[in-house]
């Protein structure tokens, strides 16, 4: 089948990546809003018996881009796409894979009902937040993973006293693959989160003392996880020289001004997202685009994706 991309509005210059290194052509949506705010979507191009990749993170603003999300893998299926492939980098309501107290809903769970309604053969996700989102989908989510990546931009360490560091006990498993490809040790930080803004660390376990910490996590949203685990481990005795490194740059509010108030020196993550205007940030984009293309272009044609895809 041919190969086309449909680009929505959530991050068109991925689209535009994805497409040049599948040698193939970007299908633009056409998206509009009536007066009263509904959304018109419309795709400007032909996917009529198409291997279609659709690619939208759903990040800020969140709903926009879910909605378009949704509304565009609709079309497709109406104009007789063959095949319709959700690329979407970043997942947002990820977080919300369980009702951590009650009368709360799981946004994770209605999210993957929505896209499977919309017409979502397949989707290709990079490090969500939960591995166990994939139980929400009856069609097959592939879980690619950018931690090698970002593991080969962190390679050139220098010395070898660091520690890599889980901001909070989901990160666990995350630092240990970092640790894994980096030959470093694992502490990890008890995180208490008090609100979507503030999160407060009570300890930290593991040898950080004289350390230089290298803080993962999946995502940097406001900050607050990375700025209260530097703190925590700053007063633990570490080198206040931090090197972070996140799969998603979501950077919104008082992100980029708690991060640059912190002794860092790297923070590395990908363009899962557009990268919102770095400020004074020390900040490095690991392209992901060739991954996604490579995972495309292997679905394509049918070849195994089993070195692509994170199992964890
Ligand atoms: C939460 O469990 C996630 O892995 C991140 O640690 C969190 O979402 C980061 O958010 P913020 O930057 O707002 O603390």
């Amino acid at each position: 089948m041919n190969l086309v991309v449909v680009a929505g509005s959530g991050h068109p210059a991925l689209a535009d990546a994805v497409a040049e290194r599948l040698g193939t052509r970007v299908c633009r949506s056409v998206l509009n809003r009536f007066p009263d705010t509904e959304l018109h979507a419309e795709i400007g191009g032909t996917v009529r018996d198409c291997d279609v990749y659709l690619v939208q993170p759903t990040g800020p603003s969140v709903d926009v881009h879910l909605m378009e999300l949704l509304f565009l893998a609709d079309a497709c299926r109406r104009a007789g796409a063959g095949r319709l492939t959700g690329i979407i980098p970043y997942f947002g309501y990820a977080r919300q894979d369980r009702r951590a107290k009650g009368r709360e809903a799981v946004g994770g769970r209605l999210v993957a009902d929505l896209l499977k309604t919309a017409g979502l053969d397949r989707i290709l996700a990079v490090d969500p937040h939960t591995a166990s989102l994939e139980g929400f989908f009856d069609v097959p989510l592939e879980h690619l993973s950018a931690v090698p990546l970002l593991a080969n931009a962190l390679a050139d360490l220098p010395g070898d006293d660091g520690v890599i560091v889980a901001p909070d006990l989901g990160a666990v498993k995350l630092a240990e693959r970092y640790a894994e490809l980096l030959r470093r040790p694992i502490a990890i930080a008890h995180k208490i989160r008090l609100s979507g803004e503030e999160v407060t660390v009570r300890g930290v376990v593991g040898e950080v003392a004289g350390r230089t910490p290298i803080i993962i996590d999946d995502m940097i949203s406001t900050g607050g996880t990375i700025a209260a685990a530097a703190a925590a481990l700053i007063a633990g005795g570490c080198k206040p020289e931090i090197t972070v490194a996140a799969t998603h740059a979501l950077l919104v509010g008082p992100a980029i001004a708690r991060l640059a108030a912190l002794p860092i020196r790297r923070i590395v993550v990908t363009d899962s997202l557009p990268i919102p205007a770095r400020g004074p940030l020390p900040l490095e984009v690991v392209r992901l685009a060739p991954m996604l293309a490579e995972a495309a272009s292997r679905l394509n044609v049918g070849e195994s994706m089993a070195d692509l895809i994170a199992h964890r």
